[in-house]
């Protein structure tokens, strides 16, 4: 009797602290930027970067698809509550990128965007990073991706990260520009 007073009397005097949201688990933290997985109800905030950044757009589902199958190498940057930039992977298993004939599993990332006035700032970089660790986890050894050939931002951060030109796919966008295979090693 004497305690459930106690604890009454401390319940009004120092209430318990309630997350006003459920806290989502960050993977790593670039300035005030969080970055984390991403959530179903992140997925129309993720398409409105990827419509007003990118010429490459999916159906909505193809977004759900991917972040129920792949939800570890889906990530989102966010800041004060906005999300601000978004990578979306898969990992595949096939033909290598790095090696001739050989198999491996791999990493792909499918799409990165960061609104205009967040870049330059590493978090780009970092989206990457983390999903290379994520991949790893996975057992992929390489990763790859496809990109405009005339994306100098793009191909400057992945050069930056290590990432080689392993090949060129003529007319691979709908517009006829050509895309770079770009491949990199992530196990040591
Ligand atoms: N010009 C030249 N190099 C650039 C660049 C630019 N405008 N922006 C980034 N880079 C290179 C630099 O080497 C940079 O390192 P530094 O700032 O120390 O010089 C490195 O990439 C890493 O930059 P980072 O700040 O981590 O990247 P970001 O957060 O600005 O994101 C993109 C880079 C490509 C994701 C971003 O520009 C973007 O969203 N572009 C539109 C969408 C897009 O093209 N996605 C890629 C599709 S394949």
């Amino acid at each position: 009797m004497v305690i459930r007073d106690w604890r009454h009397q401390q319940c009004l005097t120092n209430p318990p602290k309630l997350e006003p949201r459920l806290q989502k688990a960050i993977v790593a933290k670039v300035g005030d930027y969080e970055l984390r997985r991403c959530d179903r109800e992140d997925v129309p905030a993720v398409i409105e970067i990827n419509v007003s950044t990118l010429p490459e757009h999916y159906s909505d589902y193809f977004y759900y698809e991917i972040l129920a199958e792949f939800p570890e190498t889906f990530l989102v940057a966010e800041l004060e509550g906005r999300i601000v930039a978004y990578i979306m992977c898969r990992v595949e298993y096939g033909f290598s990128h790095l090696r001739r004939l050989g198999l491996a599993r791999k990493g792909h990332i499918v799409s990165i965007a960061v609104v205009e006035k967040h870049r330059r700032k590493g978090i780009g970089s970092a989206l990457v990073k983390a999903c290379h660790d994520e991949m790893l986890t996975k057992g992929a050894s390489e990763c790859y991706l496809e990109v405009r050939i005339s994306n100098v931002e793009a191909i400057g951060l992945y050069e930056r990260l290590g990432y080689k030109t392993t090949g060129q796919l003529e007319s691979y966008y709908k517009d006829g520009e050509a895309a770079f295979l770009m491949a990199m090693q992530i196990a040591k």
